[in-house]
């Protein structure tokens, strides 16, 4: 049966007018590349060709407690002394060096927060095919703090090509209702090869950092046991990590999205 698609050639570009240029993302990455220290320390690795990476970050013999921790933030919102110390567990050299090689500049977390997904919750658009709305260049951190092994994957990412033509074809950042779970019918419609889909399995502990905005992903609710996830979303910036989280703004809650930064726009 032949798909029938209500797609906006194009629509990433209202999507970069609104976070790049009216929000000032893009003046920010520009600036922060600009004044960057340590280009000598950048590497042309797997996060800027693949446009996702997984690691161990922490052992799984610690993610239990941890995930008794989270249950206990769940409704009283974000640790963020937990959600920092996580951070610089992930933040190793080498992760470093792959994250400034991605930015061409430094970075910090612009929010971060802890996830219960459980296996009853209602589907949401995030689980169909989709990649982050936002500026051009953001990275999402899922820190897995429960394995794929007995729930399965949380997140299944497609190989980067596809992304291109698909940008171009109004499927990336469509209305919502136009979202598909099954990419093989939408590649056929368009008359686009097929897309490759990377399952990716995790332990506990395992960490994946990924081009949110430049790789079409979606979520897949666990099997049977509810999983628990710490996120965090990273944007270029003109000073450390360090120096950006000690200033004690950032990370804003989860769920905040990308406010203007200052001197752009205020939003509404
Ligand atoms: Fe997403």
């Amino acid at each position: 049966m032949q798909m029938e698609l209500q797609l906006t050639p194009q629509a990433y570009k209202a999507v970069e007018q609104e976070f790049d240029v009216r929000r000032g993302y893009a003046k920010q990455l520009i600036e922060a590349r600009r004044v960057f220290q340590r280009r000598a320390q950048m590497k042309a690795e797997a996060l800027g060709e693949a446009g996702f990476i997984k690691f161990a970050a922490l052992s799984g013999s610690e993610c239990p407690d941890l995930c008794a921790r989270i249950r206990e933030e769940l409704d009283g919102g974000t640790d963020r002394t937990l959600a920092l110390e996580i951070l610089a567990r992930v933040f190793t050299p080498e992760i470093d060096r792959e994250i400034i090689s991605y930015f061409g500049s430094e970075y910090a977390p612009i929010e971060a927060g802890f996830f219960e997904t459980r296996p009853d919750e209602p589907v949401e658009a995030t689980d169909a095919w989709h990649c982050g709305a936002g500026p051009s260049r953001f990275l999402r951190v899922m820190v897995c703090l429960t394995g794929s092994a007995k729930d399965g994957p949380a997140t299944l990412f497609c190989e980067r090509p596809i992304t291109a033509p698909l940008k171009e074809a109004g499927y990336v950042y469509c209305q919502l209702e136009n979202r598909v779970v099954d990419l093989n019918s939408l590649t056929d419609a368009l008359g686009l090869e097929r897309a490759v889909v990377v399952e990716m399995d995790v332990e506990p502990g395992d960490t994946i950092i990924f081009d949110s905005p430049g790789i079409l992903h979606r979520r897949l609710l666990p099997k049977h046991e509810p999983r628990y996830v710490m996120a965090a979303t990273l944007i270029p910036t003109m000073i450390s990590w360090r120096q950006v989280t000690d200033a004690g703004v950032l990370p804003l809650p989860p769920g905040t999205g990308f406010p203007p930064l200052p001197g752009f726009a205020e939003e509404g």
